[in-house]
């Protein structure tokens, strides 16, 4: 049986998919008995050079050649943004076409509207590509763990900051210096604020966040810290107490019916299995009631890994739309503010380079290790990891410690 797929989109992921509908043409045949073929793809430009693109796929700068095509029978959309993306699925859903895309940035913050639709019109519509692009996470949640309870879900779902980081420890770059060797490799955009900033995480957070928890939340919800501000100072100063430090998503159950969301650059330990997750890689942590720990490792972006996603994607809506289809969470879940957490510091310090007597043995219980670090422009340097305290504690301790001191740098210790 022939599949007609309209495409919205033929940059990075519309192109690998093309390539690899190619290759994969007849182990699809035989294993489905479908053929998929792309009948009109759309674009913004249609005199652009698209080496390689066969002539059978017309090109189209109108969405109603798509939407309006009664032989097409599946929409993918990776084109990306929130506008006239939005608008596309819509219309394919209201007129029971079945729905791919790669988009997280849409799916996080209209998800629960489109996946409503979806639902009303009983038609799939599947995102798994959106969240750590080669990673079958998403299909691996909603199936696999539903016989499971999950607590907690964490990881580096953004490979751009992750390969600016590794760069940073691994070769001593400076931000800057890590910053362009990410875009010369193409890691990087142009303008890389959506990354940098920790919005291409948090987006991917709030979908899972959804998906496990049923929770709804916007960006302006969760709190978000990019890595705009580390310098490869803070990097070592992290390292002489053996940590690394790696922008995280956390998501935390805290009551029976609220978690905590958090996106920040964090300390991470190294028994920590998201110690071994270096440079543009992506890995996710699942806690759950009968598994305990899984992780789930692999590349977070790409033409191939995401193309791959959106394929598979594409064959679950072809050959079982029914179970393809992704009803919302009962359970609805609310932001709660985030429980005790561990802390690192770095203290410029001219006094002493230990903590001894201007703080009281309760207080100095509460801090597990801590060394001296000579920083280049800022002199010597006192790091501390505590243990997890609660917000008072917190204020408390700081406080005693900053009599003499000043607080360089503060990030929270991913507790493994
Ligand atoms: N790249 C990755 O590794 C990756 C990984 C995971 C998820 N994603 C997601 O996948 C989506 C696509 O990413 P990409 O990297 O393939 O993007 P891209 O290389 O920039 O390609 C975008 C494509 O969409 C077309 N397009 C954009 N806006 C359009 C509009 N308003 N009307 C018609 N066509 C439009 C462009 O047309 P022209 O060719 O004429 O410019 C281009 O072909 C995004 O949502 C992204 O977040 C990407």
């Amino acid at each position: 049986m022939e599949v007609k797929i309209g495409l919205f989109g033929l940059g990075t992921v519309g192109m690998g998919l093309l390539t690899i509908l190619e290759e994969q043409k007849e182990k699809i045949s035989e294993n489905t008995g479908l053929e998929l073929t792309v009948k009109t793809a759309m674009v913004t430009s249609l005199t652009k050079d698209r080496p390689g693109l066969s002539s059978t796929i017309q090109l189209t700068k109108d969405p109603k050649d798509i939407l309006d095509d009664p032989e097409i029978d599946l929409v993918v959309e990776v084109a990306g943004g929130t506008g006239p993306a939005k608008n596309w699925i819509k219309s394919a859903l209201a007129s029971k076409k079945p729905v791919i895309t790669a988009n997280k940035d849409l799916i996080a913050t209209a998800g629960e509207e489109l996946l409503d639709l979806a639902n009303k019109a009983q038609v799939p519509l599947l995102y798994e590509a959106a969240v750590a692009g080669g990673i079958p996470i998403i299909k691996t949640l909603r199936e696999y763990f539903r016989t499971d309870t999950i607590r907690s879900l964490a990881g580096i779902v953004n490979g751009t900051t992750n390969y600016m980081l590794t760069q940073m420890a691994d070769n001593d770059l400076s931000y800057g210096d890590a910053l362009k060797k990410a875009q010369d490799l193409g890691f990087a955009e142009a303008d890389p604020t959506n990354d940098v900033a920790g919005y291409d995480a948090a987006y991917k957070a709030i979908i899972l966040a959804r998906l496990v928890f049923g929770l709804e939340v916007g960006l302006q919800d969760i709190q978000i810290t990019g890595i705009q501000k580390i310098t490869d100072e803070d990097i070592a100063a992290v390292k002489a107490l053996g940590g690394q430090l790696k922008l995280l998503f956390r998501i935390d159950q805290i009551s029976a019916n609220s978690v905590a969301v958090i996106v920040a650059p964090q300390v991470v330990l190294p028994q920590s299995p998201l110690s071994q997750v270096h440079n543009e890689n992506n890995a996710i942590v699942v806690n759950s009631d009968n598994l305990g720990q899984t992780l789930f490792y692999g590349p977070g972006a790409g033409a191939r890994p995401t193309a791959q996603a959106v394929l598979a994607d594409i064959l679950a809506a072809a050959t079982t739309p029914k179970d393809a289809q992704q009803p919302l969470p009962e359970k609805q879940m609310t932001l709660a503010s985030q429980r005790g957490q561990a802390y690192c510091w770095i203290l410029n310090t001219t006094e002493t380079t230990s903590v001894s007597q201007d703080t009281k043995d309760e207080l100095r219980s509460l801090i597990v290790r801590q060394a001296s670090h000579e920083n280049s422009r800022l002199g010597s340097q006192l790091v501390l990891y505590t243990k997890e305290m609660s917000k008072d504690q917190h204020d408390v301790l700081l406080a005693a410690l900053t009599t003499n001191r000043t607080l360089a740098k503060e990030f929270v210790i991913y507790p493994c």
